[in-house]
C-alpha cells in the first residue's frame, strides 16, 4: 500500500488524516526491563522480572533482559531513530529499583541521573516524554516482603513516584502511574505466566485492588511535587463478543469484559469494584475507609493499549473469569496469534469517550508482531506490520471524526524488544534490533509511520 493510497485513496485502511486534531502526539512506547539493559549497573537493585526470567522454564529461550536492546548505553541513538521517525513523543517507563533499588529506603542517585539525561536528550530533540511509573519490574525486595497483595507496596510505590516526580516533575508534564495493571495481577498472579508467576486467585485478587490504591496514591504523590503534572493510567482492553448466541456464551463474553475491562475502569472512573465481577471471583477486598475515593481520583487521561479483540465461550472448569477466547476461523493473525481487528480500537476509543465520559484519549500503546526476515541488503521489509499499522491509525482518525477526544498515538514499540515470557522471539519494533550487534535498523513500517507523521504535518496549515 503506498502512502498516496492511505492518504487520498479509496483503499479501505484509509487514514482520515485531518480529522486528528493539529496537535496530535504522534510518538512510540517502550518500556524499562524491554529495552534498557544494564540490570546490576549503576546501583540498580534487582526486578521480579529478573528473578523470574532466572526460573527455569519461565521465559522462552531462557532469555531475560540483562543486555536487551542496551538502551542504557544507546539512549542518544534511540532518540536519533525517533528524530528520523518525525515522532514527536515517546513515552518510557522508570524502572523502580534503578531509582530506589528496595523498593523504599534510600533513592540511588544514579538511577535517577540516567532519566534527568534522558529527558533532557528527549526535550533537545523536539519530543514530549511521557513516563510511565510502573511497567512490571517490581523490585524483588518488595516482592519478598509480599509484593502487590500486601498493601504497603502500593504506599512504597507512592514514596518512589513522590521521588520521581521531584526530579523530573519540572520538565515532564505527562505521567502515567501503572502500565496495564491487568497483566500484573491476573497473568501474574493468577495465571503465573508472567512475574511473579504465581496461581492463585485470592493473591491476585488483593494484588489489583493494591495496584489500583497504588495508583490512587501515586497519582497524589505525583501531583504534590509536580503541581503541573497531568496524571492517567494505562489500560489493555479488549472488546469481547460471545462466541454463539447462546445464553452461557453470553454470560462468559460478560464476565470477561468485567475481568479485562470494567475491574479497572469502574474503579478508577468512581463505580468501585463491579459487583458482578466481586462474585465471580468470590474473594473478600481488603477495603479500608477512603480507598475507593483515593483511587478514583480525577484523571487528567486514559490511555489505551490495544491489541486484539477477544471472541468468548463459557469454560466452567477454567480459572476466573471461567470464560475463554475462540478463534475465528479465517481471521487474519499476528505472530502472537492475536486476531487482527482494527475497529475494535475504534469501538474502544468510543466507550471510554462515550461510557466513561474520558476528556482525553492516548492510544498509549498499538502494534504487532511478525517473524521479520533481513533481505541480504540489510533492510527489513514488513508489509503485514505496516498494513496492521495503517489499519489501526485509520480506526484512530474514524473515532476522532466521530468526536472523541483522542489526543495521540504511540506505536508499540520503537524498538524490537524483550517480549517478556516469549524472550526476543517476539518483534513489536518499527526499528529491528540485531541482538549480536545491537545495530539498529528502521523496517518499511518505521519508514511508512514516518511518512503518515509527516503527511499530517501538510494536512493543515
Ligand atoms: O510488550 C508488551 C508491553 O510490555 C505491554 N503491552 C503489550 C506489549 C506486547 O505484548
Amino acid at each position: 500500500m503506498t502512502l498516496s493510497e492511505t492518504r487520498f485513496g479509496t483503499h479501505p485502511d484509509a487514514i482520515d488524516l485531518a480529522a486528528l486534531p493539529r496537535d496530535f502526539v504522534w510518538g512510540t512506547a517502550t518500556s524499562a526491563y524491554q529495552i534498557e539493559g544494564a540490570v546490576a549497573e549503576d546501583g540498580r537493585g534487582p526486578s521480579i522480572w529478573d528473578t523470574f526470567s532466572r526460573t527455569p522454564g519461565a521465559v522462552d529461550g531462557g532469555h531475560t533482559g540483562d543486555l536487551a536492546c542496551d538502551h542504557y548505553h544507546r539512549w542518544r541513538e534511540d532518540i536519533g531513530l525517533m528524530r528520523e521517525l518525525g515522532t514527536n513523543g515517546y513515552r518510557l517507563s522508570i524502572a523502580w529499583p534503578r531509582v530506589v533499588p528496595d523498593g523504599d529506603g534510600p533513592v540511588n542517585a544514579k538511577g535517577l541521573d540516567f532519566y534527568d539525561r534522558l529527558v533532557d536528550g528527549l526535550l533537545a530533540a523536539g519530543i514530549e516524554p511521557s513516563v510511565t511509573l510502573y511497567h512490571w519490574d517490581l523490585p524483588q525486595a518488595l516482592q519478598d516482603r509480599g509484593g502487590w497483595p500486601a498493601r504497603a507496596t502500593a504506599e512504597h510505590f507512592a514514596g518512589y513516584a513522590g521521588v520521581v516526580a521531584q526530579r523530573l516533575g519540572d520538565r515532564v508534564t505527562q505521567w502515567a502511574t501503572l502500565n496495564e495493571p491487568l497483566c500484573s495481577a491476573w497473568i501474574g498472579h493468577l495465571e503465573g505466566k508472567m512475574a511473579p508467576g504465581w496461581t492463585d486467585l485470592t493473591a491476585a485478587v488483593q494484588a489489583s485492588y493494591h495496584l489500583l490504591l497504588g495508583h490512587g496514591l501515586a497519582a497524589r504523590a505525583v501531583r504534590a511535587a509536580a503541581p503541573g503534572a497531568q496524571i492517567g493510567i494505562v489500560n489493555n482492553l479488549s472488546t469481547v463478543v460471545p462466541a454463539t448466541d447462546g445464553a452461557s456464551d453470553h454470560a462468559a463474553a460478560r464476565r470477561m469484559d468485567g475481568h479485562v475491562n470494567r475491574w479497572w475502569l469502574d474503579p478508577v472512573h468512581g463505580r468501585g469494584f463491579p459487583a458482578d465481577m466481586r462474585e465471580v471471583y468470590g474473594v473478600e477486598l481488603p477495603e479500608r475507609p477512603g480507598d475507593l475515593e483515593t483511587i478514583a481520583a480525577p484523571l487528567d487521561w486514559i490511555g489505551l493499549n490495544y491489541y486484539f479483540p477477544q471472541t468468548v465461550t463459557a469454560d466452567p472448569h477454567g480459572p476466573a473469569p471461567y470464560a475463554r477466547m475462540t478463534e475465528r476461523p479465517g481471521v487474519p493473525r499476528t505472530g502472537m496469534d492475536w486476531e487482527v481487528d482494527a475497529d475494535g480500537l475504534e469501538t474502544l476509543i468510543m466507550r471510554l469517550a462515550d461510557d466513561y465520559g474520558a476528556r482525553r484519549i492516548l492510544i498509549t500503546e498499538n502494534g504487532s508482531s511478525y517473524p521479520d526476515t533481513v533481505a541480504p541488503d540489510g533492510s527489513v521489509h514488513d508489509p503485514e506490520r505496516t498494513a496492521y499499522l495503517t489499519a489501526h491509525l485509520a480506526a484512530c482518525a474514524r473515532a476522532a471524526r466521530r468526536g472523541a477526544p483522542l489526543a495521540g498515538y504511540y506505536a508499540w514499540s520503537l524498538l524490537d524488544n524483550f517480549e517478556w515470557a516469549y524472550g526476543y522471539d517476539k518483534r513489536f519494533g518499527l526499528v529491528h534490533v540485531d541482538y549480536e550487534t545491537q545495530a539498529r535498523t528502521i523496517k518499511t513500517s518505521g519508514r511508512h509511520y514516518a511518512e503518515v507523521i509527516a503527511a499530517h504535518r501538510n494536512t493543515r496549515p
